[in-house]
């Protein structure tokens, strides 16, 4: 790094009235970036690969992404393996996280037809990882739905489980010699909520307070079938580690009333703990007020019965204790109120919640207003997580900030040296096992509804140029002194 920059980092972490001190992290804290399949590869229709559920929404909805455009070229990473491992190598970053695409290697979404080309490229991408001293960290889902199981219900299909499963063999019987961290699912709220409730991402749906909520359950039962697939014919064998990645905000009571601290237990059961719950607790089942608010208010809409599909006690067995760690992802936090009940009428989850989020205005804001930096939440969340969960061993698979400036993104910067702190403190003081800081995202990538107007990535990307060329930013070279230095600064 040239003495320039550095003199920018020093400059962003001193002012004339504050000093700094420097904080080691843990030895054996991993240090990682992150992207997914549909985000950057791009050939979306190029050597035998499948449509997927996104490639239908993007061609036929185009009104649903703001500027309009696709993944069908995206990074192009596709075409650029030997460059990307690279960048990754250039920065000391030990792990990178990806995602396959199921129907680049299943076109036709049944484990019928495996299309090979396709396999030899994550084939390709994982010995090339491995090659540079990079450990892969593969995600199955992370979001591309074929399109053929789309027009039959998608998760909302009980036969998903099965369709998931033959996928997930596959995937083991292909990769499983060389990948040894396997995450299942990525972020189930953004599939059941953000796709089949409020309809921003694809297929696009809004069957608010039904649609979500079997999609949970089926969800739920993927995962715990997935993972059992896992430990009973390749664990033993291939000696890896099998988890889920849940996205969880923080929620923070509004004020110290009762009643707003009961609305932020339950935002946070409305939005994580629905997942989280019956894979981390005993219980193995949905959270308690989560079952109870929407049976109480599905009977006053006069449903004969909750619009939340139950589990049977053999499904709660099966799903109970479903993962070796919680891979978590966090981006930012709200604050929750109470609110009374809505007048009876079409049914929604935020209906059944009674709850009302909002950001404190002051919060750093990045390129798009739901991403704030609170780094107090993030500690908040990976204690709720040990005290709530069972103490599991947390991987953060996603952590990041998008900056409005392209290159010299200092407030992201600012977030990932102010949540470095939060996590020293977490790990130190509130003897959290955190193991892993993976930053979404390695580049600029096709941020789903949001297209290409922000970026989280290390590197900029020029979405313009055919070459899809590639430039550091700030943050990438914050991470290369970090992973040479693994100090972080504080100021007192
Ligand atoms: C979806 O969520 C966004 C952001 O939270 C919100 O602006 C929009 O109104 C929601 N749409 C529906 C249909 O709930
Ligand atoms: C809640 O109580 C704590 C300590 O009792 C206090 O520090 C905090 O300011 C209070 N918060 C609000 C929003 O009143
Ligand atoms: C980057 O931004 C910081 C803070 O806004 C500013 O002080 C610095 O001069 C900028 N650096 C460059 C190279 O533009
Ligand atoms: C295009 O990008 C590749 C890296 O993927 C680089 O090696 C090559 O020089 C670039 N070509 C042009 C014309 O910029």
């Amino acid at each position: 790094m040239g003495n320039c920059k550095l003199l920018v980092l020093l400059y962003l972490f001193s002012t004339a009235t504050s000093l700094t001190i420097s904080r080691k992290l843990p030895d054996d804290l991993v240090l990682a970036t992150a992207s997914s399949s549909y985000q950057i590869e791009g050939a979306w229709n190029e050597d035998g690969k499948g449509e997927s559920m996104w490639d239908r929404m993007v061609h036929t909805r185009p009104d649903k992404i703001v500027d309009h455009s696709t993944g069908d070229v995206a990074c192009d990473s596709y075409h650029k393996i030997k460059h990307d491992v690279e960048l990754i190598k250039s920065m000391g970053l030990e792990q990178y996280r990806f995602s396959i695409s199921w129907p680049r290697i299943l076109p036709y979404g049944y484990a019928n037809h495996i299309n090979l080309r396709g396999v030899q490229y994550y084939n390709e991408l994982i010995d090339e990882l491995i090659a540079n001293g990079i450990t892969p960290v593969v995600t199955l889902y992370h979001w591309e739905l074929p399109q053929i199981f789309q027009e039959l219900g998608g998760w909302t299909n009980a036969l998903i489980v099965e369709w998931f499963e033959q996928y997930a063999r596959v995937v083991f019987d292909h990769f499983g010699d060389r990948v040894k961290l396997w995450i299942t699912i990525n972020e189930p709220k953004q599939i059941c909520w953000f796709a089949y409730s409020n309809g921003s991402l694809a297929p696009g749906l809004e069957i608010s307070g039904i649609a979500d909520y079997i999609c949970a359950r089926n969800v739920l039962l993927s995962h715990a079938r997935t993972f059992h697939l896992y430990k009973n014919f390749y664990q033993s064998v291939q000696k890896g580690k099998i988890g889920i990645t849940i996205d969880c905000p923080w929620m923070e009571p509004a004020t110290n009333s009762t009643n707003d601290y009961k609305a932020a237990d339950r935002a946070r059961q409305f939005d994580f703990g629905l997942y989280a719950h019956p894979i981390f607790t005993p219980t193995g089942d949905f959270p308690e007020i989560f079952k109870k608010f929407i049976a109480e208010r599905s009977r006053a809409e006069g449903y004969q019965q909750s619009r939340l599909p139950s589990f049977s006690e053999n499904e709660i067995r099966n799903i109970r204790g479903t993962a070796d760690f919680f891979g978590l992802n966090y981006y930012t936090t709200s604050y929750t109120k109470d609110r009374k009940p809505h007048p009876i009428g079409k049914p929604s989850s935020l209906k059944d919640s009674r709850i009302e989020n909002y950001k404190d205005p002051n919060w750093l804001i990045g390129a798009d207003p739901s991403f704030r930096s609170v780094p107090w939440g993030f500690r908040k969340i990976l204690k709720y997580i040990k005290q709530n969960y069972g103490d599991p061993d947390v991987f953060i698979t996603e952590i990041g900030f998008p900056d409005s400036e392209k290159f010299n993104d200092t407030k992201t910067v600012k977030y990932h040296n102010d949540h470095l702190n939060e996590l020293l403190d977490s790990i130190q003081v509130d003897d959290v096992k955190v193991k892993t800081y993976t930053v979404w995202s390695l580049m600029d990538v096709f941020e789903w509804m949001r297209g290409y107007t922000v970026g989280f990535g290390l590197y900029h990307v020029d979405f313009q140029d055919n070459n899809r060329t590639r430039t550091p930013k700030l943050s990438r070279e914050f991470f290369h002194t970090l992973t040479r230095t693994r100090t972080v600064m504080q100021e007192i």
